[in-house]
């Protein structure tokens, strides 16, 4: 099988959303504590435009802490989900590089494990055209910790079956990669927040289902892996009820 392109990628969320919205992780309060510490302002009242909005799961968050919350997302299938799960939240079409939206418009625009999916060199200036002067552009991405022996070895089973892995939730490569920001105008700060779950070893398997990397690789291949991976989990956690750590990988640049 040749190597499935980034676009396929971006776009492979569309056919599994309603697995991506019941299954994938959340994001933590002590999060949403950092951006507004790390920006110098409250959510509460703030303009929020939440981009690669997705099913929703960072933008009812947003709007849970009293921000004026508007969503872009580019996916039919994303988007529908969204609509369904949040019928009272804002959310129009559109992307990252080309936002659908006035300049000096946000207080902050936010990208839940989004931004790598957009062109930097398109997706900066318009998130600086976007954010009004003394706004915050805030990306973050829950990654796979690098200290617990379990998600260490998962990360390198599935890195063994699908090859080289450029998940960003593995190895913080999307943070990485908006550092290198090709405007120059984006002086990031990077925090990292730990916080874990615990959830029945179905929802876990669903949720790393809904990666992109095994939906390119189509059900056959990644219902293979799974049926696998489960027999590890059962040997780390009897139980059936496996613990998920993950570190909020946040960068936050505010404009001047
Ligand atoms: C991993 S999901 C994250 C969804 C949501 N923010 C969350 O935290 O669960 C990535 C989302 O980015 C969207 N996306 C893909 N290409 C994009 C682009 N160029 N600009 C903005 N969003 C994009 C996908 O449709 C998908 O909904």
């Amino acid at each position: 099988m040749t190597a499935p392109s980034h676009t396929d990628r971006a776009r492979s969320f569309n056919a599994a959303a309603a697995q991506y919205a019941a299954n994938r992780p959340s994001y933590p309060p002590a999060l949403f504590d950092a951006i507004e510490e790390l920006a110098g302002r409250r959510l509460t009242g703030a303009r929020v435009v939440d981009v690669g909005a997705g099913t929703g799961i960072g933008t009812a968050l947003l709007r849970g802490r009293g921000a004026e919350v508007l969503a872009v997302e580019p996916g039919d299938g994303m988007a529908a989900q969204f609509r369904l799960h949040h019928p009272d939240i804002p959310i129009v079409r559109g992307n990252g590089n080309a936002l659908p939206l006035a300049a000096a418009s946000a207080d902050f625009i936010t990208y839940a494990q989004a931004w790598h999916w957009t062109d930097p060199t398109h997706s900066a200036p318009e998130a600086l055209r976007v954010l009004r002067p003394g706004g915050a552009l805030a990306l973050w991405w829950n990654t796979t910790p690098l200290d617990i022996p379990w998600h260490i070895e998962q990360a390198k089973r599935i890195e063994r079956r699908f090859g080289n892995h450029p998940a960003v939730e593995q190895n913080g490569s999307g943070a990485r990669a908006a550092l290198a920001d090709p405007t120059g105008r984006l002086d990031f700060t990077r925090r990292k927040v730990r916080w874990s779950r615990r959830v029945p070893i179905g929802t876990h398997l669903a949720n790393i289902g809904s990666h992109s990397i095994f939906l390119v690789h189509g059900t056959e291949a990644s219902t293979a892996f799974l049926t696998e991976e489960k027999q590890h989990l059962l040997n780390a956690f009897p139980d059936g009820i496996i613990e998920e750590t993950y570190d909020v990988d946040l960068l936050i640049a505010t404009t001047s």
